[in-house]
């Protein structure tokens, strides 16, 4: 690789990479031990652990060690958690060691004796270095009991033979192998000085280090994109219920207007006008507000269902007894559905949706803005519809009457800004779609009937 390619890989941020500062100085520094090698040290092994892919950095540290110690080799073998062995992955110079050919697992003679704490009784430093464990060899040789041992580091010094290394360099994380630093003998055939065994042994550290904390980032990864297929899940989960249940609400608000055939339809009406009505006025349509209005639309008459039919369905003017029994549709409504931890604000509003703006309606006679603005709605768009329909006792009147009647009334019965807020929705949709648009449904659904 050209020194510029290096320039360019190493260059994080827009700063000299530390390892740069170290390639780029001449052998000869390194060689005279001007350069402070903890200082470098220091710094590589902060970027290090920044870093989210350090497979290339892994890569120029033994290309780093490698050119600058100049040795033969220089290979990295790294435990693959996975398939829980040791396997190469890089490896640099003359006699490098082919990736892929040599499996190393636990029984591996090298393995076995960095995993075993045996051998700090025969060994003062971590790493082995070839001539060193020569030495010792012949130095237990003529200790007792030492048979077993020197066994395993005939096998050792084999092994490190076989792959032309002459210092092997262990890493360690939380107390377990991660991986071995092999290094082969001097170009120049001289002994490796602490020095630069040192130096070696920080980077080797280092390496997995960033191997550890690429790991560690990459299972983060994982679990936030497990943790966001959950969320999608639940939020999928949560739709499809509150769609099912808006359904049901729909199909029990429209039971209780199947009793009457005048009103069949009406349900759909109520609830779009009023919405249409909510926006117009500015009102916040989303999320849990949006549904609280739309089932108080709804179900604003769901009390009805205690009524008699008798009553109900009366083909002409109630007398005062029965309209007693008919006011009391609105609190009946509110006691079914106050005792549901969901629905108390809607049960609060039906109770209010008779109340008049200026406290002369029912059941409690408050008034203004005492009563909730959807209950204002619901009172407005709620006797739009039934001036504009058709009934058994009453003809239908045309839109422009409604309007005006609404006007008239507004301040004393209704909330003049709401009346204001849906004659202008209104006349917006009526220009848009038609006279007729807010019956298209009450059309359908009779025909259907
Ligand atoms: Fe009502």
């Amino acid at each position: 690789m050209s020194r510029i390619k290096l320039n360019t890989l190493l260059n994080v941020s827009g700063r000299r990479h530390p390892i740069l500062k170290v390639i780029a100085a001449p052998s000869a520094l390194i060689r005279s031990k001007s350069l402070n090698y903890q200082k470098v040290l220091s710094d590589v092994a902060r970027t290090m652990v920044r870093l989210r892919k350090p497979e290339r950095l892994v890569k120029l540290v033994t290309r780093l060690i490698d050119r600058e110690v100049s040795v033969t080799h220089t290979s990295l073998l790294v435990f693959e958690e996975s398939k829980q062995r040791f396997i190469f992955i890089d490896s640099k110079g003359d006699k490098k060691i082919p990736l892929g050919l040599i499996k190393v697992d636990a029984n591996h003679p090298l393995i076995f004796w960095f995993q075993n704490r045996m051998r700090r009784k025969y060994f003062k430093h971590d790493h082995i270095y070839l001539p060193d464990l020569k030495r010792q060899m012949t130095a237990l040789a003529h200790k007792p009991n030492t048979e077993t041992v020197i066994q395993l580091m005939n096998q050792v010094m084999k092994a490190m033979q076989m792959m032309k290394a002459d210092l092997v360099i262990p890493s360690y994380f939380k107390g377990n192998l991660l991986g071995l630093l092999l290094l082969g003998e001097k170009v120049s055939r001289r002994c490796f000085t602490a020095e630069e065994i040192g130096f070696v042994q920080v980077l080797a550290q280092d390496c997995s280090m960033a191997i550890k904390t690429a790991e560690f980032h990459q299972c983060l990864l994982r679990q936030n994109a497990e943790l966001e297929k959950q969320i999608r899940e639940t939020k999928r989960l949560r739709q499809k219920e509150h769609d099912t249940y808006y359904e049901v609400l729909r199909t029990l608000g429209q039971q209780i207007y199947a009793k009457d055939p005048y009103t069949y339809g009406h349900i759909h009406q109520v609830e779009r006008l009023g919405m249409m009505t909510a926006e117009s006025m500015g009102y916040d349509l989303t999320g849990r507000k949006k549904d609280i209005l739309s089932a108080s639309l709804i179900l604003h008459d769901v009390g009805k269902i205690a009524i008699p039919d008798k009553i109900l369905n009366k083909p002409a003017k109630l007398d005062p007894d029965e309209w007693e029994i008919m006011k009391t549709h609105a609190q009946r409504g509110a006691k079914m559905l106050e005792h549901l931890t969901d629905f108390k604000e809607v049960a609060e509003i039906i109770r209010c949706h008779h109340e008049k703006f200026d406290g002369s309606g029912y059941p409690r006679g408050i008034k203004g803005q005492a009563i909730p603005v959807e209950s204002r709605i619901i009172a407005v768009v709620d006797a739009f519809h039934a001036i504009v329909s058709t009934r058994c006792y009453s003809k239908g009147r045309p839109v422009e009457v409604a309007m005006e009647e609404l006007r008239r009334c507004g301040g004393a019965h209704f909330d003049s800004e709401v009346v204001e807020a849906f004659i202008r929705a209104l006349k917006e949709n009526m220009i848009k779609r038609g006279v007729g648009f807010f019956l298209e449904e009450e059309s359908l659904s009779r025909s259907s009937h």
